[in-house]
């Protein structure tokens, strides 16, 4: 899933139906607010996209856990912090609309997908669409990850580039446990349409004119508009375990299927949301593991404990048992998380931090930052899974560490994702030592999910 700057101002959605939606605020609305409107014409954007996380903090140190930032044309006001992940994130008070936060982003690539909704069309949706998140269709998958995942392992090995390779295989078994498909020869055309709408999603032109970021988007759109178009009516004749499936059939409140369109927008939204987040998570924490041996050893006598040997198979019930590899997942997930930022425009006025917000105001929150503030977090550039044991959770902000979001919004795969990295840790570790090829240390790409730039260069050594 894309992260963003919190204020892109161009507003591209058109439906008004929306019964909460409300007008971008005037901008001369937040002179009180402190903060910097930057160069001319490009405002504060580049420097947010050259580096987001040490922007987010150059500005909170400067001006405090509120301040404007002017990006995309226009000024938003960014709230730092874990109580403002929880204001935001839980909004108790329904003071915030997901669909005007990321819809002037996302509304052209991925339209009506779950996150982009709000409220009471919102949930309806996201309780049909729950049903493929219950056990028994948790397990199936579970078992289809583990042979797709085992199978590729005949590969592995020796120097790699692993966030290309884990990307492959996510895609791979995406295709199986999403859709029930081998993809074959439409993976290229898939995966590539699949990059193109992340990448448009922090394009500069927010048109879809020729040769743009944009125009790439839309295109990859219509090829998977197309493909799932066609795939909702064969699972609807003849469902299988996967979960296009249980979408197709997912029903609402009063017993109507969803129409298909919406089923091929939620279908869409989801691949993008599970596969660029698992590949960048998954990539930090085997990163994370080449470069602290002790807690690879860990994880993988872990593994070996749980599943009895070598390249075993990880059961379903026994993922409750990776408790090591749980915590060093969400320690690679505070560390780097794929979602940075969270965007939201303010319905009504409110006050947050001393400071009186405007309806109407594009709001941005940072849990990348939170993840890396010093007041929740002992050396906060250190690899430590041991953060996550249950006392330190419990002593800490609920919402220090919000890298699947929160509140009615809160992710609807995080399951999914501690089960495929778990089978990922397992599979790998079992049957390999992960080295850093000498001399690769990555520099990561923030946007629009963090990735290394050169793929990640490391060894697989094979072990006995
Ligand atoms: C490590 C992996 C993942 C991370 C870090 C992640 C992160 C997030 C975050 C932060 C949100 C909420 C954004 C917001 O409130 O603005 C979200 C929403 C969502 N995610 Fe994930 N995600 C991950 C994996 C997945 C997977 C594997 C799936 C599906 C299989 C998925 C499906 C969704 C859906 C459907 C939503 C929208 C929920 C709603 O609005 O009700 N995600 N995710």
């Amino acid at each position: 899933m894309a992260s963003i700057a919190p204020d892109i101002g161009t507003h591209l959605h058109t439906d008004r139906a929306n019964p909460h939606w409300v007008r971008l605020g005037d901008d001369s609305k937040l002179d009180h607010i402190p903060g910097e409107d930057g160069w001319p014409v490009l405002g504060t954007t580049l420097m947010q996209l050259a580096d987001p996380l040490g922007f987010q903090k150059r500005m909170a140190d400067t001006y405090g856990p509120v301040f404007r930032t002017r990006s995309f044309g226009r000024r938003g006001v960014n709230l730092v912090g874990a109580d403002a992940n929880e204001l935001v994130l839980f909004d108790r008070e329904k003071l915030f609309s997901n669909e005007q936060g990321w819809g002037p982003v996302l509304n052209l690539l991925f339209p009506r997908g779950l996150m982009l909704m709000d409220f009471e069309a919102h949930r309806i949706d996201r309780r049909a669409l729950s049903i493929a998140f219950k056990p028994e269709p948790m397990r199936a998958y579970c078992g289809v990850l583990n042979t797709g995942i085992a199978s590729a392992m005949a590969g592995w090995g020796g120097p790699m580039r692993l966030y290309d390779a884990i990307k492959a295989l996510t895609l791979d078994t995406a295709a199986s446990s999403f859709l029930g498909l081998p993809l074959g020869p439409e993976a290229d055309r898939l995966n590539q349409a699949f990059v193109d709408m992340v990448q448009a999603s922090v394009g500069v032109v927010r048109k879809p004119l020729p040769f743009t970021k944009m125009g790439k988007g839309v295109a990859g759109r219509r090829l998977m508009v197309e493909y799932f178009g066609r795939l909702v009516r064969e699972r609807r004749a003849h469902p299988g375990q996967d979960m296009f499936s249980q979408f197709a059939l997912a029903t609402r409140d009063d017993g109507s299927l969803l129409p298909e369109d919406v089923v091929v927008d939620h279908m869409i939204f989801l691949m993008m949301a599970a596969h660029d987040t698992i590949t960048s998570s998954a990539t930090v924490l085997f990163w994370q593991l080449a470069r602290n041996p002790d807690w690879q050893d860990k994880l993988r006598a872990e593994a070996r404990a749980v599943t009895g040997g070598v390249g075993l198979s990880l059961a379903y019930e026994d993922l409750g048992r990776m408790e090591l590899t749980e915590m060093a997942f969400k320690e690679a997930l505070r560390f780097m998380p794929p979602v940075p930022n969270m965007p939201r425009r303010a319905l009504r006025d409110f006050r947050f931090g001393g400071y009186d917000i405007p309806a109407g105001t594009p709001i941005g929150i940072s849990p990348a930052a939170v993840h890396h503030d010093p007041a929740h977090w002992d050396q906060p550039q250190v690899f430590d899974p041991m953060r996550f044991t249950a006392d330190k959770v419990a002593a800490r902000h609920k919402y220090a560490w919000a890298p699947f979001g929160g509140g009615a919004h809160m992710c609807l795969g995080l399951h999914f994702a501690y089960m495929q990295v778990k089978l990922l840790a397992n599979h790998i570790l079992t049957r390999f030592e992960i080295v850093m090829q000498p001399g690769a240390e990555p520099q990561w790409q923030a946007w629009p999910i963090p990735k290394p730039r050169d793929g990640l260069k490391v060894a697989l050594r094979r072990l006995g």
